[in-house]
């Protein structure tokens, strides 16, 4: 074979098929991680690379493989990439957008549901055995219809979130400079959505300019009753100022699926009633997983044929 691949976790056979047909294909077969050592022995004669939201695609990595031509991400998001240094030595990076948008916003609505009207906290006191009979003022939540759902970020799954909006009765606002064509929403700063919103949602890659982008200050500024859900990636959120601040009461709960350093949550977190605690999940259906990993492939098999990739990075 002409060409040689490393995947850095199992996918789905069909993927690897497609990608055996026109490759020399190393599969690290592990359910752990690869170890970076590992990461750049095995990377070092490779012509392509696909790899995970969980491997440090570094500077390291890209210098241990001089014939590498492309790095193709199992994820929308990339900074677990350096994607800079990468297009410096010519390598293209790639991610997998689109083909998972409807997953994640689906999921973040059922953050939303979960945490507002308390599911996890009901099955807990369930499955402990303290469930003593039906009562008119018991575990009660709070409704979404007339209510205000805040997004930070409008890209494809910022969107997709605000397009599911009107069917549980919400008026979405987001923060966007730019006039973005999203009906019956409304641009607005970030201090005033979070002093207004009774749900704030994120939906921001992580960048230096995001990176605890909600910390003390922003949380501050939320309503007491009102909900924070993060599907983005964790460090968005200073997850000790959050404990703090779920703690003190200065908002009324929280839905998180990502965590400052996974898969590692914040202890106070895990002590709390009012925090729906989720393992980076939003992605995770069988067709989304399979979609991700065929587009990766796609890509992979695009650029070692001379071809543009399907979706680079921007
Ligand atoms: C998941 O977190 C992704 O970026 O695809």
């Amino acid at each position: 074979m002409p060409h040689s691949v490393l995947v850095t976790r199992k996918l789905p056979s069909s993927v690897i098929k497609k990608l055996q047909a026109e490759a020399d294909v190393d599969v690290h077969s592990g359910d752990e991680g690869m170890p970076a050592a590992q990461l750049r022995a095995r990377v070092a004669d490779k012509n392509a690379l696909v790899s995970l939201l969980t491997d440090a695609i570094d500077r390291s990595v890209i210098d241990a493989a001089p014939n590498l031509k492309v790095v193709a991400n199992v994820a929308v998001g990339y900074n677990n990439i350096d994607v800079e240094y990468a297009k410096s030595r010519g390598v293209l990076v790639t991610h997998t957008p689109d083909v998972l948008t409807e997953a994640v916003a689906d999921f973040t609505w059922a953050l939303i549901l979960a945490i507002t009207r308390r599911l996890a906290e009901g099955e807990r006191l369930l499955r402990r055995g303290d469930w003593k009979g039906w009562a008119l003022d018991f575990l009660l939540g709070s409704e979404l219809r007339g209510k205000q759902l805040g997004l930070v970020g409008v890209g494809r799954i910022g969107r997709a979130v605000a397009a599911r909006a009107p069917a549980f009765g919400m008026n979405v606002v987001y923060t966007e400079q730019r006039e973005i064509d999203l009906p019956n929403a409304e641009p607005i700063s970030l201090d005033r959505l979070l002093n207004t919103s009774d749900v704030v949602s994120l939906h921001v890659p992580l960048m230096p300019e995001t990176r605890h982008l909600i910390d003390k200050r922003a949380l501050t500024r939320m309503k007491r009753s009102a909900y924070l859900i993060n599907t983005a990636r964790g460090p968005v959120v200073d997850e000790e100022a959050l404990a703090w601040a779920l703690q003190q009461h200065l908002l009324a709960g929280a839905a998180l699926d990502v965590y400052e350093n996974e898969p590692a949550v914040h202890p106070d977190l895990l002590r709390l009633e009012n925090v729906l605690l989720l393992p980076h999940m939003a992605s995770g259906t069988t067709e989304t997983r399979t979609a991700m990993a065929d587009l990766a492939a796609n890509n992979v098999l695009a650029v070692l044929s001379g071809r543009p990739p399907l979706t680079p990075v921007p």
